[in-house]
């Protein structure tokens, strides 16, 4: 018996999660786990490496030779590639359709996942990702799905990409995002999908305050129901 709380949230791009999850994690004085971080940081190093996303065996034997940790500053997590701090060099938009392809190796994920059950099993976490109640915590306390519509993902994602000054369109991102979503949900091992015992949350046309409470409030019940 131990007494630590996992929560798992799930969803498609841009949906809000790791701010969300962020804010949740504050609020119940426990840690946020981005678990794209880690995607982002195979992924990452590849593209430094010149190493072909479709490269199976380069890919893996890259793998073989990375180390991957996180550390908590004040609470945040900082994303170690190789003993260097890679937190602030993972964003960018090429990183994170790399992510959606390296992601698909089941080698990478069971690599990642090791690191975050390990995680999971120490302390209390809010977790993100794409299969975190579906796979990698399919015990957790209280599981969310959050998602918006595609518009909604889109124009949020267009606007952290002026910010990081990329010139795409609204419409590329649209396409990115589509194509992401389908790489995500359609890999053959554990793709995106809402577990069985999820509770569904659309963030569309909410704010990040109104979504924050609606998860509070699913999780206050759930776990005042057990
Ligand atoms: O922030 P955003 O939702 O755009 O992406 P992310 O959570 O940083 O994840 C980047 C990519 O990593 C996703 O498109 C997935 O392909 C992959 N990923 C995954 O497969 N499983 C996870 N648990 C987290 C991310």
């Amino acid at each position: 018996m131990n007494d630590l709380i996992n929560i798992a949230i799930d969803g498609p791009a841009g949906a809000g999660k790791s701010t969300i999850a962020k804010l949740i994690a504050k609020r119940l004085g426990i840690i946020y786990i981005d678990t794209g971080a880690m995607y982002r940081a195979v992924a990452f190093k590849c593209l430094n490496r010149n190493v072909s996303l479709d490269a199976r065996d380069a890919i893996l034997h890259l793998l073989r030779n990375t180390d991957i940790r996180i550390q908590f500053e004040y609470n945040e997590q900082k994303l170690f590639l190789d003993g260097e701090n890679i937190s602030d060099n993972i964003r960018s938009d090429d990183v994170s359709n790399a992510a959606s392809c390296i992601a698909k190796l089941p080698e990478v994920r069971n690599k990642l996942v090791d690191i975050q059950r390990d995680i999971a099993g120490e302390r209390s976490v809010v977790m993100d990702g794409r299969d975190i109640g579906t796979y990698v915590l399919p015990n957790a306390d209280v599981k969310i799905f959050l998602t918006a519509s595609i518009n909604e993902r889109a124009k949020r994602r267009h606007r952290e990409y002026v910010a990081l000054n990329s010139k795409k369109t609204l419409e590329d991102v649209i396409e990115e995002i589509k194509r992401r979503d389908y790489n995500d949900s359609t890999r053959q091992f554990a793709p995106l999908k809402i577990a069985e015992d999820a509770v569904l949350v659309d963030s569309s046309g909410k704010d990040i305050d109104q979504v924050v409470e609606e998860i509070l409030g699913i999780i206050d019940n759930r776990l005042s129901i057990d």
